[in-house]
């Protein structure tokens, strides 16, 4: 079995939470994600370069980098990516959400933080990536629970722990950074701050160039991009999904998107400027 299709029946049949010894593969690469070159590269160098020549580094005098955080509005590809880059790498890839690490180690989340590392580490080289590290790591002092001080500052022992041997790349995301811990992101632990934002023109574009839904010869993907100013790539995905569903609707055997079907979705969306 390929790595691929072994990547693809794991992602269909395991849940996240790094519930498998393993961890899990997701299944699509660095071809599915439109844009974003920068974000790619400081992934590639963050997480790909150590394991493929990690003397690299050693070479001009520097260790590789440890920790990433990426940030910016919801829909912009945080997650889509680094999932991407987990799959480039063929690394152990270990999400954890950060409310679901609260809700299932309920009063005991240090040990879930615990865990998760343990796993990670147990797997490496492998990728630990905390997704909504938001409602995990809020800075400490002023969150709503009283379990959470605890949870940032096993976070960081957990951190300068692995910075030590670097095997295991911390990857988190949030869509508010102004809520996470200063003390997150200092030298050694998640030092390297990725910013994403809303896809500009030629970003829409290059979405819908590899879009895997259908499009009949009337769209015209250049008149589509420019009609979707303001929104995100999720919901640039979520309005292809409609049109592709009203399509559907209106013809079970569709086999295309049109023209038609795109502005009925798009007079559908609230305006966004
Ligand atoms: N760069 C991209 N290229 C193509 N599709 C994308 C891209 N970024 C996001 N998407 C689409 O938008 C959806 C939501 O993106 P996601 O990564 O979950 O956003 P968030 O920044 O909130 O984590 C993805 O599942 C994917 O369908
Ligand atoms: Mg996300």
């Amino acid at each position: 079995m390929t790595a691929g299709l072994l990547g693809e029946a794991i992602a269909a049949t395991t849940p996240s939470l790094g519930s498998v010894p393993g961890g899990e593969v997701p299944a699509h690469g660095f071809e599915a994600v439109a844009n974003l070159s920068e974000v790619k590269q400081r992934l590639t160098e963050a997480v790909i370069w150590p394991m493929t020549d990690p003397d690299r580094f050693a070479r001009v005098g520097i260790d590789p980098p440890r920790g990433l955080i990426l940030s910016g509005p919801p829909g912009t590809g945080k997650t889509f990516v680094v999932r991407a880059v987990a799959h480039e790498s063929g690394a152990a890839f270990f999400p954890v959400k950060g409310a679901e690490l609260l809700d299932k180690f309920v009063g005991e989340s240090e040990r879930g933080v615990r865990e998760v590392f343990a796993r990670a580490r147990a797997a490496a080289p492998s990728i630990l990536f905390f997704d909504e590290i938001d409602a995990l790591a809020p800075v400490r002092g002023r969150s709503t629970t009283s379990v959470t001080d605890s949870v940032v500052a096993a976070l960081l022992t957990e951190m300068d722990g692995i910075a030590e041997r670097g095997n295991v790349v911390v990857i988190a995301a949030t869509n508010r950074l102004d809520l996470i811990d200063p003390a997150l992101m200092r030298a050694g632990r998640l030092e390297t701050h990725i910013e994403l934002g809303l896809p500009d023109l030629e970003a829409r574009r290059a979405m819908l160039a590899i879009t895997d839904v259908h499009f009949a010869p009337d769209v015209d993907l250049d008149a589509v991009a420019a009609a979707t100013a303001g929104l995100s790539f999720a919901d640039i995905a979520g309005l292809l999904r409609e049109a592709a569903l009203t399509a559907l609707r209106e013809d079970a055997t569709a086999i295309a998107v049109t023209r038609a079907h795109l502005d009925t979705a798009l007079a559908r969306r609230p305006a966004t400027t």
